[in-house]
């Protein structure tokens, strides 16, 4: 009988999406509703070869230093900032994650928040709902059109072209701030590369796509904010640190942006009762970029392909380190 590896799934996830992976290993899936890698899985810790993890679960030097027949762990994300690669490579563990299957539905999501949060859309909805639908009047609901603005996007990485694509559709001035110069993307969509005090005193839309990483933990803090237009949108898809919610609160209550739409919060889940649901010019989702049907099948095949390569001993289809 061919070896079957221990491969810990986290949560559970769809039997149709996981059903390649239950073929190949022994499957041990842990718990709904929990962050993280649960404790109760802590008896297979020491055959466990794969792990399948979500971006809610933390993968450290004190997870792995349990788990010491691990060759792969592979994140249902592109984002790894979850888990220590560094660890991860000293062990010789290989890291998946999933780019690219993902990038159309996010850079929709941004556009649809992006319009959104200009239009002012959900207090437009939540007032026609309550009765306050009165006679049309020229001067109500009045918001900020795509069309002949300037988008300012923070990492130009295939989200954050893809994101410049639909800006150029749209009519849109498009600014970017990123590592590395793109010249295909000011080829063909006029992107315009400035460094990071321009892009936010330019900006009347304010996109974010970079990897949370220590250079861009807090990256929007009061600073960055006060030196925005007071007439700007602020969108977050990228994770919820790179803000500084405390900062963000003030400069929405106090008008130093005129809104912000965020798909990634700091904490997340975002607590009931925190003020950022209490302010109407912040639009808030739950962390659902690429929740889409085909994204999400498609994240979980690409993430199952990462972890038997990894089983295999073989270079991953999308390996996040070296
Ligand atoms: C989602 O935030 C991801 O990193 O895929």
């Amino acid at each position: 009988m061919p070896h079957r590896p221990v491969v810990i799934l986290t949560h559970p996830m769809p039997e149709d999406w996981i059903a390649p992976l239950r073929e190949a290993v022994q499957l041990v899936v842990g718990p709904a509703g929990v962050a993280g890698v649960a404790a109760d899985l802590r008896p297979h810790f020491g055959e466990v070869e794969g792990l399948l993890t979500w971006l809610i679960d933390r993968v450290d030097e004190h997870l792995l230093a349990e788990m010491p027949r691990l060759k792969v762990v592979s994140n249902l994300a592109v984002g790894v900032d979850n888990i220590d690669l560094e660890a991860c490579s000293r062990r010789g563990i290989a890291v998946g994650h999933t780019p690219g299957v993902l990038t159309e539905a996010v850079a929709d999501l941004t556009f649809a928040l992006l319009l959104a949060v200009g239009r002012g859309l959900f207090t437009a909805a939540e007032d026609a709902r309550a009765g306050r639908w009165g006679l049309w009047q020229p001067d109500a609901w009045l918001g900020t059109e795509l069309n002949g603005s300037t988008l300012g996007i923070l990492g130009l990485g295939q989200i954050g072209q893809a994101v410049a694509r639909r800006a150029h559709a749209f009519g849109m001035r498009v600014l970017y701030t990123s590592r590395s110069p793109k010249p295909e993307a000011e080829a063909r969509w006029g992107a315009q590369r400035v460094p990071w005090e321009t892009l936010l005193a330019e900006s009347d839309f304010l996109s974010l796509h970079v990897p949370l990483t220590p250079a861009t933990q807090g990256m929007v803090d009061a600073e960055a904010l006060r030196r925005m237009k007071p007439t700007a949108y602020l969108v977050n898809m990228a994770r919820g640190p790179v803000v500084q919610t405390e900062a963000l609160v003030r400069a929405l209550q106090e008008g130093w942006i005129a809104g912000a739409a965020l798909d990634v919060t700091d904490p997340e889940p975002l607590p009931p009762e925190h003020p950022l649901y209490r302010l109407s010019n912040c639009l808030i989702t739950p962390h659902i970029g690429s929740a889409t049907h085909l994204t999400r099948r498609r994240m979980a095949d690409l993430a199952i392909s990462n972890l038997l390569a990894g089983l295999r001993g073989e270079p991953l289809p999308h390996q996040a380190n070296a």
